[in-house]
């Protein structure tokens, strides 16, 4: 599936559609008035320097009259456009809704998806999976500091402040990869703080959902035995979760089934064998601050980690 441009003017749901359709209206008015401005500026340049006749003082007085009326009016026009906003963003129906928790970290995102109401969870990070043509409500909270949820293609920006959920609801309506960005500066790493949200068909998204939903495979082969005993015994299980393993720490994402995500270290990096390596040796020097220590390691034991987390699909 491609990626869809990054952009607030190629919708693909219902509230974007919306927001697209307000902002080619905002767009016109804003010209509209920015051509009125500059007219007006020219037309005073121009009559500066002469003196104030009679007929002066009886054109400022209709002046005064002008603008107070264009102030009512740009008052006028604010308010009608505030009220369309406000519904634009809030006509969606929440029928056959799928819920989706949306934790926001420095400098991660965090997907939680409660299943049967909420009798069985699932938790992945960077990639959230939807399935198209469904509301979906998404549950914002951010973890530490103020973040904000915005993927331009599906709906306007949302801030997250810490100690208060918020929700959001939106519809894809074609199939597609949307990237997603925080978009309030949180810190170092806010640039690099993407998501992705890819929309699917409902059976696409079923089956993606089962996946994630069982339990990481135990290694079949000794290197990759060995990485998980490297992984559960070493610094990666006080921070992180690994189903169907004890590792099941929450400082950093859940990596149950980190081998099956796009990309690595929230969109910096391919996910592929190399950029992994390069990450977990040394993730200071491609995220600069990100929480995530480097892990020393002799070259075998190196490998077999690289091995074991790669099998996790
Ligand atoms: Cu999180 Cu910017």
């Amino acid at each position: 599936m491609p990626y869809a441009s990054h952009s607030a003017l190629e919708p693909a749901g219902l509230q974007a559609v919306h927001i697209e359709r307000l902002w080619w209206v905002y767009f016109g008015i804003s010209s509209v008035i920015f051509v009125l401005v500059l007219g007006a500026l020219a037309l005073a340049l121009r009559r500066r320097r002469r003196e104030m006749s009679a007929q002066d003082v009886q054109r400022k007085r209709h002046a005064v009259t002008f603008f107070t009326t264009a102030t009512v009016v740009t008052l006028l026009v604010l308010l009608v456009m505030s009220i369309l906003t406000g519904r634009a963003i809030a006509s969606l129906s929440l029928d056959g809704a799928v819920t989706v928790e949306v934790s926001a970290h420095r400098w991660w995102w965090e997907f939680r998806y409660p299943v049967d109401q909420g009798a069985t969870r699932f938790s992945t990070a960077y990639e959230m999976h939807i399935p198209v043509g469904r509301p979906i409500r998404i549950k914002l909270e951010a973890h530490d500091v103020i973040h904000s949820f915005w993927v331009p293609n599906l709906h306007g920006k949302r801030d997250m402040i810490p100690g208060k959920t918020s929700t959001l609801v939106l519809r894809a309506d074609r199939p597609g990869a949307y990237e997603g960005q925080c978009a309030e500066f949180c810190g170092t790493q806010h640039a690099n703080m993407r998501f992705l949200i890819i929309a699917e068909s409902e059976s696409d998204f079923r089956a993606w959902q089962e996946r994630q939903l069982a339990p990481s495979v135990p290694p079949d082969e000794p290197q990759k035995q060995r990485g998980q005993t490297i992984f559960l015994q070493g610094t990666c299980a006080t921070c992180h979760t690994i189903r169907g393993t004890h590792a099941f720490a929450t400082v950093g994402p859940e990596l149950t089934h980190v081998a099956s995500r796009r990309r690595l270290a929230m969109g910096t990096l391919d996910n592929d064998i190399g950029h992994l390596g390069g990450w977990i040796s040394d993730p200071q020097a491609i995220k600069p601050g990100v929480l995530m220590p480097a892990t020393p390691l002799a070259p075998d034991d190196f490998q077999a980690l690289l091995a074991y987390l790669r099998s996790l699909q």
